[in-house]
């Protein structure tokens, strides 16, 4: 598994500085519901909502929060009441559950915006500001693939608790948390032909470098393979990885995706922990389901990654991978997908030195995903 290729240049200057993500909105058919799930089974809590009861009445939004991480559930509730209200019903019927907004926090929303669009992003929002008694916030946004959007979120001149219109909740059910602290990265997966086009615009509008690459020999299994390009900010923060089919006797994971998305979208999200073991148990006793490996993985582990501090038999009986980078490993596994279409799904990861990613997982992940397509029908 040496043909990953770590490109090594540091960026000289970052031309597009970025805080942090600042949330993730999903367009999702039932928020309340989704929201539920999320708390119960995930151990986000639920901190602020947008709906009816607070003034907006086509569409309702639940905010929450585990650590850093932060997801808006939004749904709509009247699709004849306003266009945003019908984008959202349209994007449901489209995609199911997904994701719309990967939403970055910045100093100044409007210079990123013009930036952005100067360096020829398409713009979805212009900037708007916000306001309520807690101050404003500015927010712009332009699109990436498929329905995608990024919007840019300035928020030094706001107190409150997320955003003008979201009032803040303290549910009696308040499921503990399981330890998810930050994202880690966030994955899209594109058409054939199409991962250079956004590695490009990533690097052409957003300032970006390709930190990693994985050709279609790499990540190939006996039946299908893909390939991959990490794509990472000026201060590494920020880490979105791109996928597109490559071909192979059968129908690749990514192939499987665009199918049931109905075009390019968001994959999965990894979410950071300092105790993947301990994150990984609470998981599973609240009913996340994990992608499994053969018990054959860790036999060859030890050879593959040298000494770790996790006892390799409680990553085995948990299904937890192992890899190396040039600076130290990492820890990481995968769920099923989320929902029924075989979409979107998470991945929780832990960091012990490494910055980037291995590849001996990735081909863990890739046979993994295709027992399930098997099990599908979609292989
Ligand atoms: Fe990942």
């Amino acid at each position: 598994m040496a043909t990953a290729t770590l490109e090594t240049t540091a960026p000289v200057r970052d031309t597009f500085p970025i805080n942090g993500t600042d949330y993730i909105e999903f367009y999702v058919g039932n928020a309340r519901q989704a929201a539920h799930y999320y708390r119960a089974a995930f151990g986000f809590q639920l901190i602020g909502y947008r709906g009816p009861e607070t003034g907006t009445r086509d569409r309702a939004s639940y905010l929450l929060q585990q650590g850093k991480i932060r997801f808006v559930l939004t749904t709509a509730i009247r699709a004849d009441l306003s266009p945003e209200a019908r984008r959202i019903a349209e994007h449901v019927e489209m995609h199911g559950d997904g994701v719309r907004d990967i939403a970055l926090w910045v100093d100044d929303a409007r210079d990123a915006f013009q930036k952005a669009v100067e360096r020829g992003a398409v713009p979805e929002r212009e900037p708007i500001v916000a306001r309520d008694d807690d101050g404003e916030v500015v927010i712009a946004s332009f699109r990436i693939y498929g329905d995608t959007i990024h919007s840019l979120v300035e928020r030094k001149n706001y107190r409150g608790l997320f955003m003008p219109g979201f009032r803040a909740t303290a549910p009696h059910f308040a499921p503990s948390d399981v330890g998810l602290k930050y994202v880690d990265h966030c994955v899209g997966n594109v058409e054939l032909g199409k991962m250079n086009d956004w590695v490009d615009f990533y690097a052409r509008v957003m300032g970006f470098r390709n930190m990693l690459t994985f050709d279609d020999k790499t990540i190939s299994t006996e039946y299908s393979s893909l390939m991959s390009k990490v794509m990472a900010n000026g201060n590494d923060r920020i880490k979105f990885p791109i996928n597109e089919p490559a071909k192979g006797k059968k129908k690749s994971q990514i192939d499987e995706y665009l199918e049931f998305y109905k075009g390019p979208g968001v994959q999965h999200m990894a979410l950071a922990t300092d105790d993947i073991i301990r994150s990984v148990t609470a998981l599973r006793d609240r009913g996340v389901e994990f992608l499994s490996v053969p018990t054959t993985y860790y036999d060859e582990l030890q050879g593959r990654v040298g000494r770790i501090d996790e006892p390799v038999d409680t990553l085995a009986s948990l299904g937890i991978l192992v890899d190396r980078d040039p600076d130290g490993y990492l820890l990481q596994i995968f769920t099923r997908p989320v929902e029924d279409r075989p979409t979107v799904f998470y991945e929780i990861i832990q960091r012990k030195g490494a910055r980037s990613f291995g590849a001996g997982n990735f081909k863990a992940l890739f046979e993994a995903i295709e027992r399930e397509q098997e099990l599908r029908g979609n292989l």
